[in-house]
């Protein structure tokens, strides 16, 4: 395991099960049963269809610690299908109004992206977003918004977002950009948190509505890791290392 790991430089690995059914190293032992993904703070692990169905108990050791296993949630499909209908409402609500769209980033990026092949109207769009620093020791941690250029005074602007969780930061968004004076302030985000999100705004736009569970892929992240997935994976239950 240690030379797999030192051939890989330690960070991210690919395990060919084909070639490889056991790592007999002395640490941790790891079922990989309906697991499809696997993201520890410092590695991947790539589990294909076949390893699942096999049901293989592998023994992990570090630096293979898993620390969280997600399995799959939303598909390739009906991430697109929820998009399409986002779609569809925009393209309806906001014909001949030249929208602005804004996304934020980073996890918002997929999303747009879609989401904007989709437009059949006149669409405008930029990307914010916040940049944490630790400021004095009287402010403590300081989110700053960047990238805003765009003149949004009367302009109908859509905030794009992946997820609304708690709903803070879509809150902080609403007031920076509403003191901008814009035409009209609307939000369309893919995925929202209801249990969770306990703020009086309205969410115009909903993809889905998901419940109280870490989700990454498709540009959401877990640490920085999982926003290449195609597909939305949920934290499963039984986590064992939490
Ligand atoms: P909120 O301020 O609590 O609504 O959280 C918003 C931000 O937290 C989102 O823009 C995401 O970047 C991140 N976030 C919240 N929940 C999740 C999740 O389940 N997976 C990945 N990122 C999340």
């Amino acid at each position: 395991a240690e030379e797999l790991a030192n051939a890989h430089g330690g960070t991210a690995l690919s395990l060919d099960f084909s070639k490889t059914t056991s790592l007999d190293v002395e640490a941790t032992d790891i079922l990989i049963n309906n697991a499809a993904v696997n993201i520890s703070r410092v590695n991947t692990i790539d589990v294909t269809l076949e390893d699942w169905e096999k049901n293989i108990l592998i023994n992990l050791t570090w630096p293979f610690v898993l620390i969280k296993k997600f399995i799959p949630y939303i598909s390739e499909k009906e991430i697109d299908e929820i998009i399409s209908t986002l779609a569809d409402q925009l393209n309806k609500d906001f014909e001949g109004k030249n929208p602005l769209f804004i996304g934020v980033l980073n996890g918002s990026f997929m999303f747009v992206s879609d989401l904007m092949k989709k437009m059949k109207i006149d669409v405008e769009l930029s990307f914010v977003k916040f940049q944490s620093y630790v400021g004095t020791a009287s402010t403590g941690k300081v989110s700053e918004l960047i990238g805003l250029s765009a003149d949004l005074n009367k302009r109908h602007v859509v905030i794009l977002e992946d997820i609304v969780d708690t709903g803070n930061t879509m809150g902080e968004l609403l007031d920076l950009l509403g003191s901008e004076q814009p035409a009209s302030l609307s939000i369309a985000t893919l995925l929202v948190k209801p249990d969770v999100f306990n703020k009086k705004y309205v969410l115009h736009y909903v993809g889905k509505n998901i419940p109280n569970k870490f989700v990454v892929g498709f540009g959401l992240d877990y640490n920085e890791l999982g926003r290449n997935l195609k597909e939305i994976y949920q934290l499963a239950d039984n986590n064992q290392h939490d």
